[in-house]
Order: C-alpha cells, then structure tokens, then sequence
C-alpha cells in the first residue's frame, strides 16, 4: 500500500474527499494529513475521518528538515490540496514526480503567487472569461508552474458569480482529482 500524505490550508473539503476515495483502496490510502494553520477546518474533517493530521510552522518546513525527514519515513506520495505555501527545494528534489498540486484554474492562465482559491475565481469573473476549469500538475519551486498531468473546463455564463464559479469549479476537482493520484501512483510511484 503507497502512502498518501496531504498538505492542506484551509476547508479541506478535497482532502475529504481524497481519503474516502482512498479508503476502499487496495493500492494507497492517505496516512496523514499535514497543515499550516492551526485554524484550518481540515483538522476536525481528519478527527471525524479518523485520519492523522499535524501543524507544522515555517521553521520546520523551510529553515530546519523536521517536514523534510518526517515525509521521508512517512510518505510515498505528496498531495497539495488547498495548500497555500511554496514548497521548498529540498522537499521537491527529495521527491521527484512525487508532489502532486490542484490548481483552480486552467494554468497557465490565473497561476502564480497570491492565485488561489477565490482570488482566482474572481479574476475569472472580472475577464469576462467564457470557461474555466482545474489543473492537476506536478510541484516544482515555482508556483503553479510544474508538468501539467490533467486538465477538465467548465462553461460559464455571464450570471456567474465567483461563488458558483467556485461550486463549478469544486465539482470538477472532486470528481477528477482522486482518479489522477490513482494514475500518477499506477504509474510513478
Ligand atoms: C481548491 O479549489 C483548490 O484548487 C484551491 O484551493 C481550494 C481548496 O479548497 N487551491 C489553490 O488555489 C492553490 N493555489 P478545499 O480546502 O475545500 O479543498
């Protein structure tokens, strides 16, 4: 069995759905959940679920390797979901094709630094833009700037709001984030 660790900032609400995905699984399931802010309302999706969850601060993650070492013993796999930092060099070069992010949007349009969750779907609206949609691409140093592995749009109309884009835009990742972890773990990991 691969073990998933997922890092995540905020709701949490793919991170859910990822480990109950993973929990009839026979090639992987998540083992630990990994996040940044202590607020995060993931912590009390994992306490419901069952799952291990952890805060780390900035310190461990970028200046000394306690982040570093604990996923090299505990992780075979990386999930970005909802996860709003930079992952440091070390972390990347120690697992090569091996970190997975979501992205909110069809990058490389709406992507880097302070691109994420509604910042993005409002910059939609503002465009006028006629379809959005996710990405689901490999982590590297750069924000949102790693191999594309998967990409699905969704249509938009002018009565919009970025709140719907939003739903539309949770639909897509919900229904097509999990399967891609399957294949990526299938083929690389
Ligand atoms: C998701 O829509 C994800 O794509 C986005 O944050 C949301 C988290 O929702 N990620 C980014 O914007 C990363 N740049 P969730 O916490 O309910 O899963």
């Amino acid at each position: 069995m691969k073990r998933i660790v997922i890092f995540a900032s905020g709701s949490g609400s793919n991170a859910e759905n990822i480990i109950k995905h993973f929990k009839s699984s026979k090639i992987a399931s998540v083992t630990h959940v990994l996040s940044n802010n202590e607020h995060a309302k993931v912590f009390d999706r994992c306490e419901r679920l069952n799952v291990d969850a952890s805060l780390f601060d900035k310190e461990s993650f970028t200046k000394d390797d306690t982040v570093l070492t604990f996923l090299q013993v505990e992780a075979d796999i990386i999930v970005l979901a909802g996860f709003l930092w930079r992952i440091p060099a070390k972390i990347v070069e120690a697992f090569p094709n091996k970190i997975i992010n979501i992205h909110p949007a069809l990058l490389p349009k709406y992507g880097g630094k302070g691109m994420y969750g509604m910042n993005v779907h409002k910059a939609v609206k503002e465009n006028n833009e006629t379809e959005t949609g996710i990405t689901i691409h490999y982590v590297n140093e750069n924000y949102d700037e790693g191999a594309i592995i998967f990409q699905a749009k969704t249509a938009l109309t002018n009565n919009d709001s970025p709140e719907n884009i939003a739903e539309k835009i949770h639909t897509l990742e919900y229904e097509h984030f999990p399967k891609t972890i399957e294949e990526v773990i299938l083929k690389n990991v």
